[in-house]
């Protein structure tokens, strides 16, 4: 059950027509082409490459469920989180290696994680009611969800975000057929208004917002509020409301496509010759089977599988956005919370340093570098990063390295290829651990001068 295909679904109806307004680009001065050119926000938002998207909301409370199928409607009695601890949520991002924090305010129930003032007229009596189905009805009246949040992310510098999904709300019965238990009659009128006023309570309450994600149902009036109340935010599915738009890869099973460019924004691994700079990304489960709230017996995926998806993802230029599952009590699971660690240990020991050459040099155009060691030293991967300031310049380049035969003897040898960089390119070579002398990497086609922000080599394996 996928809570971004709807939601998606939507964005795609309305393409590019409208964008050019908000995006830039530059022309190519060796090819001509159009090069897209990134907002500062795009691009600090792209550096961070770890996120995580948490679900915790009413769904957390429904048996065997991951949304809040066939209308449900479950009382506001059952959100009884009585561990709550979003400092606990915040140590698990630390342990992992997330930059940015996206929290669910508001999903497929209706349900909402803070107080709103939001009232509404009912159909068709026109009798004004709050919009009662939130967190202050709940067990634990008194609490502002995203507020804490928000509050134990900036204690640890983790940037945050809010999701509110738009598409399907059963308390508003959205769907619109008869009604059932707990739903309440509204016109469609009504229902964008009240979208609109909880965008504005959320975009305004809680500081600034590093990514938001919703559907827009009126674009002229999102495009206003969000230039007004969230001028940085980067907004997922929003290139036709915003500069700083990002897209989805289109799974969600943290598998990017290889190549992943940073342009371009229909979904998937994006476009190099588009004018509209629109980075991606990567959204997948910690659970199996694709389960975003946490679930009573749902198994976790294994390491191996979760490296593998970090290779597919920050490995192949797209942020790897990765769920968090506080459980019915408010926190997270000692046996989640070890996965999370295991995999951030994983990234830490095997990218946090690398092999360092002696000689580093590029020659005079910048198409060939070349780390150089002193001694031969086991390699078995590199990673390259673009500097994309004036764009994603470079189309294709070769890794070649010269190995070690003999104390005397060497010999150059590829070892891997790839067409799109962009932020990161992991490339694990296909001949595995070599013992190397130097590494050569070529561009061999780019539409600028390229500017590489690092290439490193490591050894993992
Ligand atoms: C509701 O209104 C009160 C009084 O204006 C204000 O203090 C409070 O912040 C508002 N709550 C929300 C969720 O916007
Ligand atoms: C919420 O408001 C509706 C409409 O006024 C009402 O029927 C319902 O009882 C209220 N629920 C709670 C938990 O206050
Ligand atoms: C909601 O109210 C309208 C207006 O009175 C009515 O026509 C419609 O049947 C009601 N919808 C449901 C699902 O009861
Ligand atoms: C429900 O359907 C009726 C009839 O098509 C329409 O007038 C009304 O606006 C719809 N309400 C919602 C909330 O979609
Ligand atoms: C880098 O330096 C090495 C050793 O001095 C030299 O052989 C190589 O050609 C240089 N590479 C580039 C790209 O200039
Ligand atoms: C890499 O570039 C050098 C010149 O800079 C060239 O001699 C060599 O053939 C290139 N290798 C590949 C694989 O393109
Ligand atoms: C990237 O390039 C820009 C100039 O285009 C430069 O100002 C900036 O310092 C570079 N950043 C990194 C991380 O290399």
């Amino acid at each position: 059950m996928s809570i971004w295909v709807g939601i998606f679904l939507l964005f795609v109806l309305r393409t590019d027509g409208r964008s050019s307004r908000y995006h830039r680009y530059r022309i190519s001065p060796l090819t001509g082409e159009r090069i897209a050119l990134p907002t500062p926000d795009q691009l600090e938002w792209q550096a961070q490459e770890l996120g995580v998207l948490i679900h915790f909301n009413m769904a957390t409370y429904v048996e065997q469920h991951d949304a809040c199928p066939n209308d449900l409607v479950p009382s506001t009695s059952r959100f009884n989180p009585y561990l709550l601890s979003t400092d606990n949520w915040v140590q698990t991002m630390i342990d992992f290696g997330a930059k940015y924090a996206v929290l669910v305010a508001k999903h497929n129930c209706g349900f909402l994680l803070s107080p709103t003032n939001v009232t509404f007229p009912l159909n068709p009596s026109g009798e004004v009611v709050p919009y009662n189905y939130t967190v202050n009805y709940s067990p634990v009246k008194g609490v502002d969800i995203l507020d804490e949040f928000v509050k134990s992310c900036y204690k640890q510098k983790i940037q945050t975000g809010f999701y509110y999904s738009t598409v399907i709300n059963n308390y508003l019965n959205v769907q619109n057929d008869t009604l059932k238990e707990g739903q309440l009659n509204i016109t469609q009128q009504v229902y964008t208004n009240i979208v609109l006023s909880h965008l504005r309570e959320l975009w305004t309450n809680y500081g600034n917002l590093e990514e938001i994600c919703f559907a827009p149902g009126t674009l002229d009036t999102i495009a206003k509020m969000l230039a007004e109340l969230q001028p940085h935010a980067n907004v997922f599915g929003g290139s036709d409301v915003t500069a700083n738009s990002i897209r989805w890869i289109g799974n969600e099973l943290g598998h990017a496509p290889d190549p992943t460019w940073s342009t371009g924004t229909s979904s998937g691994g994006g476009d190099p010759n588009s004018p509209i700079f629109c980075p991606a990304e990567c959204d997948t489960t910690l659970q199996v089977f694709d389960r975003w709230f946490w679930g009573p017996h749902v198994l976790l995926r294994p390491l191996p599988d979760l490296i593998d998806v970090y290779h597919r993802t920050v490995g192949r230029n797209c942020l790897l956005m990765l769920d968090l599952t506080p459980d019915r009590s408010g926190i997270i699971p000692p046996e989640y919370a070890n996965r999370y660690k295991e995999l951030g240990d994983f990234i830490r020991s095997c990218y946090g340093s690398s092999v360092r050459p002696s000689i580093q040099n590029s020659s005079a155009d910048f198409l060939t570098y070349m780390l150089v060691f002193n001694a031969p030293v086991s390699v078995d991967r590199s990673v390259i990063q673009e500097n994309q300031t004036r764009g994603q310049v470079i189309r294709a380049y070769t890794i070649t390295v010269l190995i070690a035969i003999t104390k005397d003897q060497s010999e150059w040898t590829e070892v891997a290829t790839g067409t799109s960089i962009g932020n990161k390119k992991i490339d694990l070579w296909k001949k595995g651990t070599l013992l190397v002398r130097a590494v050569k990497l070529n561009i061999t086609k780019t539409v600028d001068v390229p500017v590489l922000k690092s290439f490193t080599v490591h050894l993992c394996a």
